[in-house]
């Protein structure tokens, strides 16, 4: 009783800076957002929490101007704005890290920065020397030293994601929205962010953030609104809120983050990779891959586990050192002779990777099985249509019909389609790079169910993973690695995530 009037009056105190109200947005056979309302508070950061396909990223790119919405108005100052173009939102002071920010790998990073609004010279012409510095300063408050004039193909997925973030906080705004800003990030580039969010909310602007990681979601927010198919459904105070309360009103009942361990009979060895090394990347790499056992590959960003993936796909070449499938020395050379041979892999960034985006789901997901489901040559849409079912039902993948363009999607859906796609090639081998990042509390579960089922079907699999729960829950073995070596390889009745952390950083 004593609380009501407290809360009256702290929202009566609080200003706000942008209202939306009434935000619908209608695209063929979806209704993305159903009559929304959120508001945004100066110095505070409000999580935009919700299932893949909830709406999230529709709503950024509404208050970023790329959609004007089907019903609704927005204020900033409680004046209604609209906003036509990319451009009226920045003039009227919004900036956005998109979950998929378009970069430009033929051009600088600087050029990257202030594409669109590069400083210019009196004369009108690019003002490269202050570009630079300026592109310098913003890296470097980003505790980040890449050289602002190499090229962005020469950077890394990381420092990709920086470069990003360096752009939107380019323009001078007092509305910075990100949409799952951490997803390719380290812990410590994480925490180098979240400085910068904290010097934002010192500095009066209004933030909203999108992630489907709650431990991030309570360290930076203090307010969240949740969105379930297109609809607001709560939003409140995050500090008087447990996260079971959040996850119930995101996908209506309770959930768990790990489906239950299926024990599984391990058979053969299937694969064995012997003394893998690389120039750079890592060294003397050697395990044995069971059928029906899930290895997982632990380790923090950098120990070169995406690399050694990378490798067995054939994407880049060992330097030295044997792979031996079904008891015969192979040589991967391409990721072609790895499809060949039964070994796909999925990687980390999905986004980039491998999806045909103006092309329908389903033949998405058939493509690189294109010589099962083409009898006699051609192509027969129902076998393409029925693999998609069964793999779009298995993943729980969220979309109006299997024939709508990957590029509708939500991130989430549209990385379900790339682990759908790989699985319907029937390999012996399959490696899963992170294989839930991006998808939300709620399908996690179905993922990993998945991947047990798959394993009791006798595939091998590796799973490269940064989330302890998630190797803890799922893996037979563990490999850690750190620094490039081999840390140990751990049986699941020595697993803790004790174990896991000291090995992988090599605190004894
Ligand atoms: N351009 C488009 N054309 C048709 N449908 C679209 C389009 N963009 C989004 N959608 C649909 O709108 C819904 C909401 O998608 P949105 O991308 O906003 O989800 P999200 O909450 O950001 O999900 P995620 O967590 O997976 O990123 C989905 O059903 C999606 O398929
Ligand atoms: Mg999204």
């Amino acid at each position: 009783m004593e609380m009501a009037p407290i809360q009256d009056s702290r929202s009566a105190d609080r200003t706000t800076i942008l209202e939306m109200r009434g935000i619908s947005q209608i695209f063929p056979g979806v209704k993305a957002l159903d009559g929304v309302n959120i508001s945004l508070h100066p110095g505070e950061v409000t999580a935009l929490i919700g299932e893949n396909g909830a709406g999230k990223s529709t709503l950024v790119k509404i208050l970023t101007g790329i959609y004007v919405p089907s019903e609704g108005e927005i204020l900033i100052d409680g004046q209604p704005v609209s906003f036509s173009s990319a451009q009226d939102a920045v003039d009227a002071g919004v900036t956005a890290i998109h979950q998929e920010t378009v970069l430009f790998d033929e051009l600088s990073v600087a050029e990257n920065i202030f594409l669109g609004h590069a400083p210019r010279t009196r004369f009108g012409l690019i003002d490269w020397k202050v570009m630079n510095a300026r592109a310098a300063e913003l890296l470097h408050a980003l505790e980040s030293e890449i050289d602002p004039t190499i090229r962005l193909k020469d950077l890394s997925i990381a420092q990709r994601h920086l470069v990003a973030i360096a752009r939107a906080l380019s323009v001078e705004a007092r509305i910075v929205i990100m949409d799952e800003p951490t997803a390719a990030l380290s812990r410590k580039e994480i925490d180098d962010l979240f400085r910068i969010v904290e010097g934002l909310k010192k500095q009066g602007k209004a933030i909203l953030f999108i992630s489907h990681k709650f431990d991030e979601v309570y360290e930076i927010a203090e307010n969240f609104a949740v969105f379930r198919d297109g609809r607001a459904v709560g939003h409140g105070r995050l500090s008087e809120t447990p996260q079971d309360t959040i996850v119930r009103m995101m996908v209506g009942r309770d959930v768990s983050n790990i489906f239950p361990k299926v024990e599984v009979a391990i058979g053969k060895t299937v694969l064995s990779v012997e003394n893998y090394c690389h120039p750079t990347e890592y060294r003397d790499i050697s395990f044995d891959l069971k059928r029906g056992e899930i290895l997982g590959v632990y380790g923090l960003v950098g120990a070169g586990r995406s690399e050694i993936c990378q490798s067995l796909f054939g994407v880049t070449r060992p330097s030295s050192g044997q792979l031996v499938l079904e008891g015969e020395t192979i040589s991967i050379r391409s990721p072609r002779d790895a499809i060949a041979a039964g070994i796909v892999y999925v990687p980390e960034e999905r986004g980039r990777h491998g999806l045909a985006l103006p092309m329908p789901i389903f033949q998405n997901m058939s493509l690189p099985s294109l010589a099962r489901t083409s009898r006699s040559g051609f192509l027969k849409a129902a076998n393409e249509l029925a693999l998609a079912r069964k793999y779009a039902e298995r993943l729980d993948l969220r979309a109006a019909a299997l024939s709508v363009p990957v590029g509708t999607l939500s991130g989430g859906n549209q990385q379900k389609v790339v682990i759908g796609k790989w699985l319907a090639t029937l390999p012996k081998v399959i490696i899963l790079d992170e294989p839930t990042k991006g998808i939300d509390i709620g399908s996690k579960a179905a993922v990993h169910g998945f991947i047990s089922e798959l394993a009791a079907e006798g595939l091998s699999i590796i799973m490269v993973s940064s989330e302890l729960p998630e190797i803890l829950g799922v893996s037979d073995r563990v490999l850690v690695m750190r620094e490039g070596l081999s840390a140990g390889i751990f049986d699941r009745s020595q697993l803790s995530a004790e174990t896991l952390v000291r090995a992988a950083t090599g605190n004894a």
